[in-house]
């Protein structure tokens, strides 16, 4: 174990692409490279759109001040917060205790990231063996379709941000409002994750020693306007590979959607709420009790889409597997357990393909069980 502990989480760096807000950005642009056209079922006819709420339905909201113990809401919200993460995998999240000041600033620095010029934005481009910075993750092959979009990752917790290069570079305004709001997602992470053990009958320190300090990203996503929406995808179907993802939907514009029942759903970005989503290794620690869901980016043709996705997984030196209060619950473990470091280094090293890894991660009859799909 204390090997581990020391061993750095670096994973395989995907190969460099083009910016696509570049190539968006070429007035004469009228129809799009055959790099970025997506095979067509993408955009097949299952997609609803959750704006008549009396007939289709839509991503729970939890009340996260209703979550307070010794509340008489507390057992209500509890059970609908299970709920959510059992049904739907996704939820927004009201009440968060992210301050409506910090979401401002913090929006409008990402929004001057990717404002930067072409000059800048290549100083702080990924490199050979750092997947840190503008660019793409999970481009593993020259002949592999692209998503219409760019993106800026960076690991933020619990290695120290202020020695990591391309931090180092960045506009100082940025750096000091990335920190806080990195700082308070985790908290909140921490906090969602300490609920879910409650709600699943988890033993109380479980949640704590797996998540206390935990391995924290963050992707900034970039979706440019699209002469021709109907033949791209923004971001891939996936499931995150994480614990727990808080995702900061920064424009009011329509592009994320969710796979419920077979049909793709519409999660409508809500002011000052934060989108949550069960990551697949919370559907490993709850031994299956809990869905990490398919979910994928539409772009459009005339607005511009931004959004940040903060990533929290274990901590290191701990095991990505079920938890061992829920196997005794349950009488059955679902999935393998193996290090983090090794979980993820194999999550990275691979083209985003739906959930295939979770599966991997599968024991027994419940293996090959892709049912999300
Ligand atoms: C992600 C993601 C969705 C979005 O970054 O993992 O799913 O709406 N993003 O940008
Ligand atoms: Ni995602």
């Amino acid at each position: 174990m204390e090997n581990q502990k020391e061993e750095k989480v670096n994973f395989r760096r995907s190969l460099i692409v083009p910016s696509v807000q570049q190539l968006a950005n070429q007035q004469s642009i009228t129809k799009i490279p055959d790099r970025y056209v997506q095979k067509l079922d993408h955009h097949d006819s299952s997609v609803v759109s959750s704006d008549n709420p009396l007939t289709i339905p839509s991503v729970p909201v939890i009340d996260l001040h209703n979550l307070t113990a010794n509340t008489s809401t507390y057992s209500s919200e509890l059970n609908k917060l299970h709920m959510a993460s059992k049904e739907w995998g996704f939820f927004q999240v009201i009440n968060h205790g992210i301050s409506e000041s910090l979401l401002e600033d913090f929006k409008r620095e990402v929004f001057k990231l990717f404002s930067l010029s072409m000059e800048e934005k290549k100083k702080l481009w990924q490199d050979e063996d750092n997947p840190e910075g503008f660019g793409q993750l999970f481009v593993v092959s020259n002949d592999q379709k692209l998503d219409w979009s760019d993106m800026f990752y960076i690991a933020t917790h619990p290695n120290n941000l202020k020695k990591s290069q391309v931090f180092q570079k960045l506009p100082l305004s940025l750096r000091e409002k990335l920190e806080a709001y990195c700082a308070e997602a985790k908290k909140l992470a921490v906090t969602i994750l300490d609920h879910m053990g409650k709600a699943l009958g988890m033993e109380t320190r479980e949640m704590s020693e797996l998540f206390e300090d935990g391995f924290q990203s963050m992707r900034m996503n970039y979706y440019p306007p699209c002469p021709e929406p109907e033949l791209v995808v923004g971001i891939s179907p996936h499931s995150d590979a994480d614990a727990l993802t808080i995702l900061y939907q920064l424009t009011q514009t329509d592009g994320l959607q969710i796979r419920k029942d077979g049909k793709w759903v519409t999660v409508k970005p809500l002011p000052n709420a934060l989108v949550v989503n069960v990551g697949d290794i919370m559907e490993i620690v709850s031994n299956g009790v809990y869905k990490s869901v398919l979910h994928r980016g539409m772009v459009n043709v005339d607005n511009e889409r931004l959004s940040v996705a903060t990533f929290y997984n274990n901590s290191a030196g701990t095991e990505v597997g079920p938890a061992k209060s829920l196997v005794v619950q349950h009488k059955v473990a679902n999935f393998r357990a193996v290090p983090l470091e090794e979980y993820l280094k194999g999550y990275f090293a691979k083209k985003l393909d739906g959930k295939s890894y979770l599966d991997y991660m599968k024991l027994g009859e419940s293996k090959g069980d892709t049912s999300q799909i």
